[in-house]
């Protein structure tokens, strides 16, 4: 609500502050429930607000409609905030923000280089579910946000340490003038019972999925894998370690060849009380 010297109050969880500084890049990433699309969704009216005649961008990689879209949450944030009456007005398929701004909202896949031109003045562009961005849709966008002081930010729930928004934050050469913030359920001031639940039920009733889900770890294993389970519990019994070759050993392999071309090289060797496997493990089913 704005007071009556007409300031609007945006409250943050202090894992976001960071963000709150101009960066060309701005990344959050990390579990469920940690607040990324909240924090984004307030940044974006927030600018809108301070900033008359800006606009903004909301991209997915894919956006069959707008109930996919980041629109719902930011429409929540106007009307949470009372700014209907500060010059914002929600029409159905974008937001006018004061100022003659904007906030629109698209899907990559539906774009080309040449049809994204028409977003060369846009200030900020926020990507959701940045973790299905593709490499092309990463390398168009870049160039394209280009107007003095633009922003690019970026959230999401890492899945692979090859998609192309961890390679660009976390890979070996991380951006210059970028701002990323690892979060997680403990940082949501606003973290709810029913959250609180879903993550206990998944901490003991799917203990093998759990890091990857609500603690931002890249996924380790593909559901329904058939050795999730007994993986996890030999991870968590400290009997997955660095086993080195013994030149002088018998080694034995074993390939499963699956049915699905998923395979899976095995080498063991025997050792007087105990057998080690070595464990190349394919593409599709470790990462
Ligand atoms: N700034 C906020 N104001 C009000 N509620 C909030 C705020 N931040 C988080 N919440 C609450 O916490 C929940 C989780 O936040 P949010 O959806 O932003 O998390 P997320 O990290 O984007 O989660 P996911 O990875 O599942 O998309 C929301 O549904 C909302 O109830
Ligand atoms: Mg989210």
């Amino acid at each position: 609500m704005a007071d009556n010297n007409g300031i609007v109050k945006f409250r943050t969880s202090p894992v976001f502050e960071p963000l709150l500084a101009p960066a060309r890049y701005k990344g959050a990433w990390g579990g469920r429930g940690s607040g990324k699309s909240h924090f984004f969704a307030s940044l974006a009216v927030e600018m809108a607000y301070q900033e008359p005649g800006t606009l903004i961008v909301c991209i997915r990689e894919i956006q069959k409609s707008l109930k996919e879209s980041a629109k719902r949450l930011i429409e929540d944030k106007i009307e949470h905030h009372g700014l209907e009456a500060h010059g914002f007005r929600i029409l159905e398929d974008r937001i006018e923000t004061p100022g003659d701004g904007l906030i629109i909202f698209l899907g990559m896949q539906n774009h080309t280089a040449e049809s994204l031109k028409s977003l060369e003045g846009y200030k900020y562009a926020w990507v959701e579910q940045a973790e299905t961005l593709s490499q092309r849709s990463f390398d168009i966008l870049r160039p394209t946000i280009r107007t003095k002081g633009s922003e690019l930010w970026f959230s999401w729930n890492p899945r692979r340490r090859t998609d192309a928004v961890d390679l660009f934050f976390r890979g070996s050469s991380p951006p210059s003038n970028a701002i990323c913030v690892k979060t997680s359920w403990r940082d949501n001031k606003w973290w709810s019972k029913t959250l609180e639940g879903e993550r206990l039920d998944c901490l003991h009733g799917q203990p093998e999925l759990y890091d990857h889900i609500w603690e931002g770890d890249y996924e380790k294993i593909v559901s329904g894998a058939y050795y999730a389970a007994s993986l996890t519990a030999a991870r968590g019994s400290g009997r997955i370690s660095r086993c080195y070759a013994d030149p002088l050993m018998t080694y034995k392999a074993f390939w499963d060849i699956g049915g699905t071309g998923a395979k899976a090289p095995l080498m063991t060797k025997s050792m007087l009380s105990h057998m080690r496997a070595r464990c190349r493990q394919p593409a599709s089913t470790y990462r």
